[in-house]
């Protein structure tokens, strides 16, 4: 057990008052050994994922009537609960290999969040025809990303920030919850891009149930397009 994330259940359960339908959901995982379990770190929760899940749920003004995307997003948890928070739209993505767990949690999810657009699309970070196909109803107010940024390379990283860059909707942000492996070359990296692009980064508390995540276990990176009151009234 990291982090109060439990690697080796079958299912998921977050909770808090909330959520839409009855203060819960539930997501499935596919833990070393069952069937279905991928050696990537894709088939099951990573404790960021939790963290950012119920950081949303203490602020879910963050995302209500948003249209989100969230990207690397594994078993989708994170995402579900930003659809059972009152988003409007939630687009889960990952690697091609991550696809059926996710589109089936997507598929499972769905049926209990009326009023929110819940869907799984394959998303590689810098791959066009992917980026485009998930901006084909327009850019997002809402990046989210979970535990997604550790140990990648200068190139990939470069990636993901002109993926984030792509899909984010003027006025939006992106929230990424963060755990800190000492790999400094990976956050430098990141920063610099996102400077790079004239995107403003900064580290924030995450909020959970019991008051702020320590900082040693996560934090959030908070981005969006530097200077712009109208971002700062929303986040
Ligand atoms: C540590 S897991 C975190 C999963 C989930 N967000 C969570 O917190 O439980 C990292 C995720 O990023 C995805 N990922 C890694 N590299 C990627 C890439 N180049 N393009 C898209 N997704 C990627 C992985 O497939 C995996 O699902």
């Amino acid at each position: 057990m990291i982090h109060n994330v439990d690697q080796k259940t079958p299912v998921v359960r977050l909770t808090h008052p909330n959520l839409r339908n009855g203060g819960s959901l539930e997501v499935a995982q596919h833990a070393a050994g069952s069937a279905g379990f991928r050696p990537d770190t894709s088939s099951v929760l990573w404790a960021c994922g939790r963290h950012l899940a119920s950081h949303l749920c203490e602020a879910p003004e963050l995302i209500q009537g948003k249209r989100c995307i969230e990207l690397g997003a594994g078993i989708g948890l994170t995402g579900i609960a930003a659809a059972a928070l009152g988003a409007s739209e939630v687009v889960l993505t990952d690697v091609p290999a991550a696809m059926s767990l996710l589109r089936a949690n997507a598929a499972a999810a769905s049926a209990s969040h009326e009023g929110c657009r819940l869907i799984a699309q394959e998303l590689l970070w810098g791959e066009q025809a992917h980026i485009e196909q998930a901006l084909s109803r327009g850019a997002y107010e809402v990046v989210l990303g979970a535990d997604i940024l550790y140990f990648q390379s200068k190139e990939d990283v470069v990636k993901l920030v002109a993926t984030m860059d792509g899909l984010l909707a003027a006025g939006g942000a992106v929230l990424l919850a963060y755990e800190w492996r000492e790999d400094w070359e990976t956050t430098d990296a990141f920063h610099c891009e996102c400077a790079a692009r004239g995107l403003h980064s900064e580290q924030r508390p995450l909020r959970g149930p019991l008051g702020e995540v320590d900082e040693d276990e996560a934090v959030l990176l908070f981005v969006s397009r530097g200077g712009s009151d109208a971002t700062a009234a929303i986040f």
